[in-house]
């Protein structure tokens, strides 16, 4: 007789498939043709493309390629639903959302069947994952909606958003997108993947029932041209895209100086790491939803599995005996594991990168199991023995590929970790909360998951850090991608000039004070030092009155460097505590204090300001401000459907570049250094190029202030030229421009491109920096951090 065991072995899955019955009879009643949905109206089928179920390569429908002329059609409908949409309030808008997600909710199965049939995805997952979490989505923002008048009272919508969504999660993300952006006020022109355009074109006729107004949602269908011409057309406020990053590239690219709001969520090649002291069964389950949940489809795949290496061995064969159960077949049977791929040359693509590692000396391991013989199919692939720097290790190959390798020393992971352009996300598998606490903020990532994986849920942020993109989706900082702050309408056509009083002349204290009186050409400040210009080139400085006052370095391409390199070393800024720094910005103030009428006379000096006491006293207002904000900017912990938290951390930017304005040569300076300083940001720093010498003067103040070398670094000379630099420098995470110069901040964000870093520019238009509304505040506090998620899941 057989043991329970060889009987047990001997069993198999029965066929559990789920019906397609109603989503089939859906696309009968359309005729299987989709036009496109514009002004709350569908369009007539035209010019066609086929959309096909993955799974066995069947035509599911025919779907229109839109137009410049249809995307133009789109936009100007929902420009002219804009005011109305505003107009409904924030309850109006809310009732909206909630009947979305209930109606999600009631047609959910209906939209599970179709995106399976549609991607290829199991129907296990579009079921308890997919859908569920596109109707959560709405709930919690028709929640935004609702509050919004209390807690965005400052905000405004930013009128019509474009947003361009990629294959992996059709409906998951409309929803991301969608639901906060209508919650915010917004209308919207939308645009699916063109492989996966059917639960789109089913949320249209959702919109309809919901009682959306006309124009509010539309869609246009089609490839990468459709999301071309949505990019590039000129009464789009902002752009919210998901993708690749090279498409993003191309985003930024063509969006430079446009003024039009960005948001980018990249690729990713995210590092799942595994403790000795893990609960390692548990690790191998939570590997399985990182890397072959939706076929390893997915941006925050935990494609790089890092192990530590006295159980690497054992874990390598926990993980070779889970693959081997993995049930690779129909989408549709409820028992599945892992479904088809998105088209075949996903398939294709996938296959050359395994091969290429074969062909380096990989070991390349899969289970033994069979696919079905239609249809675009890849096995669950495990690839050893490759260098960190090999191709595997490094590409993102949106398949079911893990590449493992292993690690000996926390510090090791986190190198390890880091080693890529991507920054999207990361798993720490430990049963020591102390080592899992220590190793989430060093790991550049915009999402961390401790002993848990690919979780998500609408009130916690997700977004990446690095060539991942920027702005983040979901919670309260998703929302702000969707508003403009109201003192931003208010900001003054051109830069403010100084109101002009007689200049004077600058009155030494004593030479010690002003050295410039001797030796009349000032230097750089570079790692806490006076330094030389390389190119030993100065500039001559006149005052108001046209008489000269000194000379000053011009800084060039191997300044900048320096100032990089230096700042990267005064990493140490952004490990000092909030305390820390706010002790040592409130130094800086008192001692500029001491010397305030030293300071104004410079001031009046160059720009022949009425103000320049005024000035002065408001920098130093302002040092207190931004000190005040260093401990205060605190995170958040939220409470997702889990048993656990979320801790949302605001982390710093890292090293940003900063182009100062003109105008007001202390308060501009001030204004942007101070909060980039307190937020724990090191900074090379561009001052006013007219009128330099007010920053310049601040290096005795910086040097008795406990500022650590490297921390600020300033740069004089050229703003276009150093701009240029610091812009298209690779180890520079973001660049703020502020000179009024609209040409100015079309390059740096065009240049920002290569290594997507954030930027921050303010275009033509001035800004008045004494006004608090527009030059302190959140906006600021958001640019000078990036918000990192640690989920932190409870029990035992
Ligand atoms: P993609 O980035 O080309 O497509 C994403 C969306 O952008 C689609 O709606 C597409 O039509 C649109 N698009 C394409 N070119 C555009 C352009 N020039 N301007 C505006 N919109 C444009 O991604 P694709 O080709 O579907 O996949 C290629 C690779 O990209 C994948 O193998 C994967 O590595 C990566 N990818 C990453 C995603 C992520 O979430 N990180 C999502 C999808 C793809």
């Amino acid at each position: 007789m057989p043991t329970i065991k060889e009987i047990l072995q001997t069993m198999d899955y029965g066929p559990a498939p789920e019906s397609t019955k109603e989503a089939q009879a859906w696309l009968d009643q359309h005729g299987r043709r989709f036009g496109l949905f514009i002004d709350n109206k569908w369009t007539e089928p035209l010019d066609t493309f086929g959309s096909f179920n993955p799974a066995d390569g069947s035509e599911l429908a025919q779907v229109t390629q839109a137009t410049e002329a249809d995307v133009a059609l789109a936009v100007d409908a929902a420009r002219r639903a804009h005011p109305g949409w505003v107009a409904m309030g924030g309850h109006g808008r809310a009732t909206v959302l909630y009947t979305l997600a209930r109606l999600l909710q009631k047609h959910s199965r209906l939209f599970a069947v179709l995106e399976t049939l549609d991607n290829g995805k199991t129907i296990r997952e579009t079921r308890d994952a997919d859908i569920p979490l596109a109707a959560r989505h709405f709930y919690h923002h028709a929640g935004w909606a609702q509050l919004q008048s209390e807690e965005f009272a400052d905000y405004r919508a930013v009128g019509v958003v474009g947003q361009i969504v990629p294959w992996n999660f059709p409906l998951l993300m409309l929803a991301w997108k969608v639901a906060p952006a209508l919650a915010a006020g917004n209308t919207i022109v939308f645009k699916p993947a063109e492989f996966t355009s059917l639960t789109t074109l089913l949320f249209a006729e959702i919109c309809q029932m919901a009682g959306v107004p006309a124009g509010v949602f539309n869609v246009v269908t089609g490839d990468g041209r459709v999301g071309e011409a949505i990019v590039n057309h000129p009464d789009i406020n902002k752009l919210a895209f998901t993708g690749s990053t090279e498409v993003g590239r191309i985003i930024r690219k063509a969006t430079a100086g446009s003024g039009k709001k960005l948001s980018l969520e990249l690729g990713g090649k995210s590092p799942f790491i595994v403790f000795d002291n893990a609960d390692l069964d548990a690790a191998v389950e939570g590997l399985v939803d990182s890397i072959w949940f939706n076929q390893g489809q997915v941006c925050c795949a935990g494609s790089r599995l890092l192990v530590q290496e006295s159980v690497y061995d054992r874990f390598i064969a926990k993980v070779k005996a889970r693959m081997q159960n993995l049930r690779v077949g129909s989408p549709l049977d409820k028992s599945t594991d892992i479904g088809a791929l998105v088209d075949p040359v996903q398939q294709q693509r996938i296959h050359g990168l395994v091969e290429s590692a074969r062909a380096e000396g990989c070991e390349v391991w899969q289970p033994v199991c069979d696919t079905p013989a239609a249809g675009s199919w890849y096995l669950p692939t495990l690839i050893t023995g490759a260098s960190t720097t090999a191709t595997v290790a490094q590409t993102e190959i949106f398949g079911p590929v893990l590449v493992a390798s292993s690690f000996r020393t926390p510090g090791e992971a986190v190198q390890l970790a880091n080693n890529t352009v991507y920054g999207l996300a990361a798993c720490v598998w430990t049963e020591s909360i102390s080592l899992a606490l220590d190793m989430a903020p060093q790991l550049k990532a915009g999402v961390v998951w401790i002993n848990t994986a690919n979780q998500f849920d609408a009130a916690c942020g997700f977004g990446g850090y690095k060539e991942s993109g920027f702005g983040r989706e979901g919670g309260k900082e998703g929302m702000y991608e969707y508003l403009t702050p109201r003192a931003e309408d208010a900001r003054p056509a051109l830069p403010l000039r100084a109101e002009k009083g007689k200049a004077k002349p600058v009155v030494s204290v004593n030479e010690a004070a002003n050295p410039f009186q001797i030796d009349r050409t000032a230097k750089l400040y570079i790692g806490g030092k006076q330094a030389r210009p390389d190119g030993a080139y100065s500039r001559a400085i006149s005052g108001a009155n046209g008489a000269f006052l000194a000379d000053v370095g011009e800084g060039n391409r191997k300044d900048i460097r320096n100032a990089v390199e230096a700042a990267h070393k005064a990493s140490g800024w952004a490990k000092a505590t909030a305390h820390n720094r706010a002790q040592v910005l409130y130094y800086i103030a008192e001692n500029l204090a001491v010397r305030a009428d030293e300071f104004a006379a410079r001031i009046a000096a160059q720009t022949g300001s009425k103000n320049a006491e005024r000035e002065v006293q408001a920098s130093i207002e302002r040092l207190f401000y931004w000190a005040a904000w260093a401990d205060k900017y605190d995170g958040l912990a939220h409470q997702p459907p889990m048993h656990g938290i979320t801790v949302a951390l605001n982390e710093p930017v890292g090293v940003i570049g900063v182009i100062c304005p003109n105008e007001n040569p202390l308060l501009g300076f001030i204004s942007l250094v101070a909060p980039a300083l307190a937020l724990g940001n090191r900074v090379v720093a561009v001052p006013s190029e007219a009128h330099p010498l007010s920053a310049l003067d601040l290096y005795q103040v910086l040097d008795t202030s406990d500022l650590p070398g490297g921390a600020l670094n300033i740069v004089t000379g050229s703003h276009d030229e150093l701009a240029r630099t610091l812009a298209s420098h690779f180890d520079i995470d973001a660049v703020w421009r502020h000179d009024g110069s609209a040409e100015g901040c079309a390059e740096v964000e065009r240049l920002s491109s290569e290594s997507l870093k954030r930027t921050w520019t303010g275009g033509a238009k001035g800004r008045d920096w004494f006004d608090a509304k527009q030059a302190c505040g959140r906006v600021v506090l958001q640019h000078a951090t990036q918000v990192k998620n640690v989920w932190i899941p409870y029990g035992v």
